[in-house]
């Protein structure tokens, strides 16, 4: 049976070896959530990074690409969009490249670049990521991106349902065990995910800046099939 892992910050992936695992990378609010959003409105692709300027360098490589990102959850000054699924409308992104950088979970792809299968997870594509991670065949290790540098209780209640999904099929570390039992106590007990990350560190920092309808959106659980997978130049594109 394949084996599914999970680290609940980047940085303890250093021992591990990707080369036959599939990496998820994992940041509820907002990054892979809005990476969905934008392939679902018709964006030729997403290629996530974590400096600005190289943003801006590697935007310069595509053109009529878009910007997009934040830092601090407010739009980087000068870019396109910033980093709400409501802003990737169809109008805003169909048929365009975006290179977007976020505080955290951009950079995460960037740690999993040895991976040979690298797909953006989230809740919203909680039940397509994992058919696909299925069919895939190949042990997965799910990567919480943590917010500053701490872990995130988003990511890790992300993470526990994309385990709990897994489970049967593939087999649970001890670490992935822990977040799935984790999330389905959260779950348990405020019966809604959109709740439960809305009462996260992160999630309540977003309601105070007025951005609960990103919670609300990020929080529909299976309400896309689509599923961002890296390709060969770094974009994330809808698999199949
Ligand atoms: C990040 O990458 O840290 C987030 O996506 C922050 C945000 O909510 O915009």
């Amino acid at each position: 049976m394949p084996i599914v892992d999970a680290v609940r910050l980047p940085d303890e992936l250093a021992e591990l070896d990707l080369a036959e695992t599939n990496a998820v990378v994992i940041d509820i609010l907002r990054a892979t959530s809005t990476i969905v959003a934008a392939i679902a409105s018709g964006a030729s692709g997403v290629i996530p990074v974590g400096e600005v300027g190289h943003a801006r360098a590697v935007s310069a490589q595509y053109p009529g690409s878009l910007l997009g990102g934040e830092r601090s959850a407010v739009k980087i000054e000068g870019f396109d969009l910033g980093n709400s699924p409501l802003e990737y409308t169809h109008e805003a992104v169909g048929g365009r490249v975006v290179v977007l950088s976020t505080t955290n979970g951009t950079r995460a792809f960037e740690t999993v670049r040895s991976s040979p299968g690298v797909y953006a997870g989230a809740l919203v594509n909680r039940a397509a990521l994992c058919r696909a991670l299925m069919d895939a065949q190949r042990d997965v290790l799910l990567v919480c991106s943590g917010t500053d540098g701490k872990v995130s209780e988003e990511d890790c209640f992300g993470a526990g349902l994309i385990a709990d999904t897994l489970t049967g099929w593939g087999t649970l570390t001890d670490r992935a065990a822990g977040v799935r039992k984790k999330a389905m106590n959260d779950l348990g007990r405020l019966g809604d995910p959109a709740r439960v990350i809305g009462s996260s560190f992160h999630g309540k920092r977003l309601i105070d800046l007025g951005l609960v309808a990103d919670i609300e959106v990020c929080g529909r659980l299976d309400s896309s099939d689509v599923v961002p997978v890296m390709n060969a130049v770094g974009m994330l594109v809808a698999a199949g």
